[in-house]
């Protein structure tokens, strides 16, 4: 995603999120933050037809990912897009050496938690009240991603992990402070 594509992508996220879309600000302020040798971030739209029809961001602090939006357009749905997406920011989160990939997502989107799901993100505990003004609850889910090889090529792969690691109670509210309410 480049400064140009935050029009487009505004107005997917005000369609998609209606009631807490992230203003021009908060992506310029992401966009900042993935470019250059420091950056701890990636963010990316996927293109059809000259048109941007998806886009998704990843936050990598300390070895930890996190999913900050990821979002397709309402024609794409079920086409495989929503995968693409996600398999690209772990891709992104492979290449950070994140060991695991954090992310919320409302209690009631049911579509997206499926998605997460299948790539084998597992819910670890709730945020009440984390999407305002509705006061809707977050599931926080976890990937931990595979230990890379020993190398010093950075690996391609993008490749989830089923973890062994056990999960904390899927009941358990998370606490910490955050950023902008994610999308992801
Ligand atoms: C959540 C979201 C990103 C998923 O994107 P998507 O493009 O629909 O995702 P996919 O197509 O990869 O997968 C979604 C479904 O389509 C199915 N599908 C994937 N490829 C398919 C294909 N080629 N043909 C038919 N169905 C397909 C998947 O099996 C999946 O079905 P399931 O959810 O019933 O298991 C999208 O619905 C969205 O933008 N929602 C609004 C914003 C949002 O909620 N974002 C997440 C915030 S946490």
């Amino acid at each position: 995603m480049r400064w140009w594509d935050i029009e487009p992508v505004l107005a997917l996220e005000r369609e998609l999120f209606p009631e807490d879309a992230w203003s021009a600000g908060m992506f310029w302020s992401e966009l900042a933050h993935a470019r250059g040798a420091g950056a701890t971030r990636r963010y990316l739209v996927a293109e059809r037809d000259g048109r941007v029809v998806g886009y998704g961001g990843l936050c990598a602090i300390d070895a930890t990912g996190d999913i900050q939006t990821i979002a397709t357009a309402r024609d794409q749905w079920g086409t495989g897009l929503g995968a693409r997406l996600l398999t690209e920011l772990l891709s992104a989160a492979t290449a950070f050496e994140c060991r695991e990939v954090l992310l919320e997502v409302r209690v009631d989107n049911l579509r997206a938690q499926r998605l997460y799901e299948r790539f084998g993100f597992e819910p670890i505990g709730f945020r009440r009240g984390y999407y305002q003004p509705g006061n809707v609850d977050a599931l926080v889910m976890r990937l931990v991603m595979r230990p890379t090889t020993e190398s010093a090529e950075p690996s391609a792969s993008a490749e989830p992990s089923a973890s062994a690691e056990p999960s904390a109670s899927p009941a358990s509210p998370v606490h910490g402070t955050q950023g902008n309410p994610t999308h992801g």
